[in-house]
This record gives C-alpha cells, sequence and structure tokens, in this order.
C-alpha cells in the first residue's frame, strides 16, 4: 500500500466509530462486512509503517459490533486474518469466509442475521478491492438486507491506463462493475474529454446503487484520494445508504477530513 492508504484508513476509523457507537441504541443488531478483507494489518509501502488495516480497524472500535462477517480471496491472508482477529479481538462474533466474494455471495447473505419487526438489523459493509473489479451483482445480492456500503472506487489509475480497452475493446469489467452496458451508450453521448471518464464513472456507479433504492451520492459527498506523491487521482471513497442518518455521520467524516488536510497543508 501507499502512503495514501492512511488517509483511507483513517477515514475508514472515523466512520466506523461513528456507525457502531451512533448506531448501537437504534438497532437490535449492527453488522459489520468485510469483502476485501486482506491479512488485517498493512504495510505501508517503502517504510517501516504497519497500520491496522479495515478489519482491525472495526475490530477495534469502542462499541463492537454485533457480529463481523469476513471476506478474503487468499488463503494464507484469510488464515493470517483469524489468528490476528482471535488474538486482538476474542470476544468479537465473527464469521471468516474463505474465497471470491463473488461466487461466496450466498455464504456471505446467509451469515447475515435476517431482521424483524422485533430484531432490526443494519449492516455496514466495506468493499475495498485493488481496482475497479467490483462485480455489481454481488453489491446487487447482499443488498436485499439493510446494507449501508463504504465502496472505494478504484477508477483512477484503472480507468486511465485500460481506458482504449474498456471503451472501445472486448473487456466486460465495467459493464460487471455497473451491472449494465448502457453506460457506454450514456459515455458516448456526453462526447466529453477522456480526462472526465473518472467522475463519469463514480457518477455511474452511484446511479447504479439508486437502482436499488439507494440515495443519490453525488460527486461532492465522495472522498477523492490522490497519490502523496504525484498528486493523481486514485480513488474516491463513497458511502451508499438508504437513510440520510447515514449521510449525517459521512458529512463529519468528510469535515473532518477536509480538516485534517488543511492542518497538514
Ligand atoms: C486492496 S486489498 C484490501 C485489504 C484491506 N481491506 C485493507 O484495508 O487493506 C484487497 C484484498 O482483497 C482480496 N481479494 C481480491 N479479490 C477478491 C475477491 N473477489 N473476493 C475476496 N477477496 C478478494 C485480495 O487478496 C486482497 O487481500
Amino acid at each position: 500500500m501507499g502512503t495514501w492508504a492512511e488517509d483511507k484508513y483513517r477515514l475508514l476509523a472515523l466512520y466506523d466509530g461513528l456507525f457502531s457507537t451512533g448506531m448501537k441504541h437504534k438497532w437490535d443488531q449492527r453488522v459489520y462486512i468485510d469483502l476485501y478483507s486482506g491479512a488485517g494489518f498493512s504495510r505501508i509501502r517503502g517504510t517501516n509503517t504497519v497500520l491496522k488495516a479495515s478489519p482491525m480497524i472495526a475490530l477495534t472500535v469502542t462499541d463492537l459490533f454485533d457480529k463481523y462477517v469476513f471476506c478474503e480471496e487468499e488463503p494464507e491472508l484469510m488464515s493470517a486474518l483469524k489468528a490476528r482477529a482471535t488474538r486482538l479481538a476474542p470476544e468479537a462474533n465473527a464469521v471468516f469466509i474463505s474465497g471470491s466474494c463473488d461466487t461466496e455471495v450466498e455464504q456471505i447473505c446467509t451469515a447475515i442475521p435476517r431482521g424483524s419487526s422485533d430484531n432490526h438489523v443494519l449492516s455496514l459493509c466495506v468493499v475495498d478491492p485493488f481496482d475497479f473489479g467490483i462485480k455489481f451483482e454481488t453489491l446487487r445480492r447482499i443488498s436485499s438486507a439493510l446494507v449501508d456500503f463504504v465502496v472505494l472506487l478504484a477508477i483512477g489509475m484503472d480507468a486511465n491506463r485500460n481506458y482504449a480497452n474498456y471503451v472501445e475493446g472486448n473487456s466486460t469489467k465495467i459493464d460487471e462493475a455497473l451491472g449494465n452496458r448502457q453506460w457506454r451508450e450514456r459515455w458516448k453521448d456526453k462526447a466529453t474529454q477522456r480526462s472526465r471518464f473518472r467522475e463519469f464513472l463514480a457518477n455511474e456507479f452511484s446511479r447504479s446503487m439508486q437502482s436499488l433504492g439507494y440515495l443519490t451520492t453525488p460527486l461532492h459527498q465522495m472522498k477523492q484520494v490522490r497519490s502523496v506523491d504525484r498528486n493523481l487521482p486514485l480513488y474516491y471513497l463513497a458511502l451508499f445508504s438508504r437513510h440520510e442518518m447515514a449521510f449525517k455521520l459521512w458529512d463529519q467524516v468528510l469535515k473532518y477530513s477536509t480538516d485534517q488536510r488543511a492542518l497538514w497543508d
């Protein structure tokens, strides 16, 4: 991970904390789901700095979630995560699902407690892939429960490097990430410059989430993270929720990160 990952972890830590504490008395069960878990800790490239990554951040919030569901494709990373989670938060109720979140989505859905009129369940699902390799179908299946998503839209470098392949070639990667092929027509109609492709895809993703009943997440409510050394846009971190309340918490995260930037710059 590059030093930009520190921004991601800071924002995730803040949101996980606000969510788990803020929703504690409003819901019977709060569930944390991590689709691309990794091994739990992350070393910042070229340094000796090791940071808590998304699973460990979630396992060390002040008010633990009532249940954790972790999915990771690489078996060695999963074993490391299990060992670390058990050591760091032995009291947490955690389920570990080994394999791709796309092929194991049924198991993931089964692990989310069913909500009812006397058992209100709210989940927070963190989606943190290396690139824009998300499968919208997976999120659609998970969204049949009451789930807020924090998604890392890693379209910065990927969209630039592979633009020709995505737009004119045979790649179906973006079709799968957005869950439709109509984006191609909309992009053609727009006749905008290639440099706006990233923003276009982020807006398209928000549009796809709207089709599942989520509120619109406009671009200005997404946190854009840039590489520290070359100041290149790398990704957007975006919240998707069906409820205004979640955006109130998210606004605090955005405000905090803007204030912090002002302090660092
Ligand atoms: C960018 S890392 C994120 C790790 C972690 N969330 C963090 O905070 O650093 C992505 C992780 O997802 C795993 N992965 C990639 N594709 C996956 C898939 N389809 N399902 C589950 N895990 C996947 C990779 O092995 C890697 O550990």
